[in-house]
């Protein structure tokens, strides 16, 4: 991982953050840039092999890291492991709730149990973290951040599922800012935009609609796990000490071109899954995923 900023390598010396959805992608990303800034980090996922792999890779900054397997959508599992957290790396200062499901299904093919999974797993998830580390939060004076996408705000073709989870998050943050302020307890979200070579943009696009989404954002191009990971840092920091309740959008100002782009290329990805399935052949965001 390269992180480049050009703040103190002891910014968050002594702190300790918690990611769940930590072992991948952009939360992966946020991990690391925290480890790079001194504090303690502590992820957690299903996964078992990825989260050692996480592991291994945040260790390279040279500070603690520890890695938990458990499933945000069950309390029990979250509990354990932020209570092995406080106990072997600190009370926790920083949590970010990233675990997240998406895939695209128009509406009227969205089972119930497809719109509860990722409501399960996102708004649920986030519930539980944030109210499991709720002492840890008002002992250490912490902060919340959320995960959030432009979904939440703006209908999206085929993430129905996906739309109604971050908006529950996005008001559920704003909730926690306005009661938890009190206790010295910040919560803010980060909208990514289209991140490149993240699973959760390989599920949404690829090939020439992504080219297209692309070319409709005004700053010309796809988003770094990296831009994600130096908001992190500053909303977590004490720089961002007097902001609290706030969805901060890091997309390159996507959410001002609309989602038009994006629902003409995710009707195009749709189709060209539906036909793979039925060649037996896989499909590009297959082939992009095995790379
Ligand atoms: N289209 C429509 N429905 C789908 C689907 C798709 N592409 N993929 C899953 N579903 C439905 C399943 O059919 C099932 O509903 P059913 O019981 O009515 O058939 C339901 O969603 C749950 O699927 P399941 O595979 O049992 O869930 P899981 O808990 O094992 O996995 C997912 C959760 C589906 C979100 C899975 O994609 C996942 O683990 N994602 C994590 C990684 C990820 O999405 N990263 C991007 C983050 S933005
Ligand atoms: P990713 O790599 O798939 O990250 C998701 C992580 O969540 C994985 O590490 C996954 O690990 C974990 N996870 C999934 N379900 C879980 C569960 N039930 N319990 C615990 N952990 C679980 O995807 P990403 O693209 O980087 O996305 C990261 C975050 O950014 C998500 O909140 C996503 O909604 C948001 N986002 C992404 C984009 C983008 O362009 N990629 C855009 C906007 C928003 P396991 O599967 O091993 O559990």
């Amino acid at each position: 991982m390269n992180t480049t900023f050009a703040l103190s390598s002891h910014l968050f010396a002594g702190k300790t953050a918690f990611i769940t959805g930590g072992s991948s992608g952009i939360n992966l990303a946020i991990a690391g840039a925290y480890a790079a800034h001194g504090a303690r980090v502590a992820i957690c996922g299903r996964t078992q092999a990825r989260l050692d792999v996480a592991a291994t890779q945040l260790r390279t900054y040279g500070g603690e890291v520890r890695a938990y397997q458990a499933d945000v959508r069950d309390p029990q599992q979250l509990a354990q492991a932020l209570q092995a957290t406080r106990d072997e790396l600190g009370t926790i200062d920083v949590l970010v709730c990233g675990a997240a499901g998406n895939f695209l299904a128009a509406a009227e093919d969205l089972s119930v149990n497809g719109f509860r999974t990722v409501v399960d797993i996102d708004l649920m998830g986030s519930f539980h973290a944030a109210s499991l580390a709720f002492e840890q939060l008002r002992d250490s004076k912490g902060c919340i951040l959320f995960i959030t996408a432009a979904m939440a705000s703006q209908p999206h073709a085929y993430q129905l599922h996906v739309g109604a989870a971050k908006a529950g998050i996005d008001n559920m943050m704003r909730n926690l800012a306005l009661e938890w302020g009190c206790h010295g307890i910040r919560a803010n979200s980060i909208m990514p935009g289209p991140i490149e070579d993240t699973e959760g943009l390989r599920r949404l696009s690829a090939g020439s609609a992504l080219g297209k989404l692309a070319d409709s954002i005004p700053l010309g191009r796809l988003g770094h796990v990296q831009d994600i990971a130096a908001a992190a840092v500053f909303l977590a920091s004490p720089m961002a000490q007097y902001i609290t309740g706030v969805v901060l959008a890091v997309d390159g100002g996507q959410c001002l071109a609309g989602s038009a782009h994006f629902n003409a290329g995710a009707r195009a990805f749709l189709d060209e899954q539906a036909r793979s399935k039925e060649r037996g052949t896989p499909t590009v965001a297959a082939r992009a995923a095995a790379h």
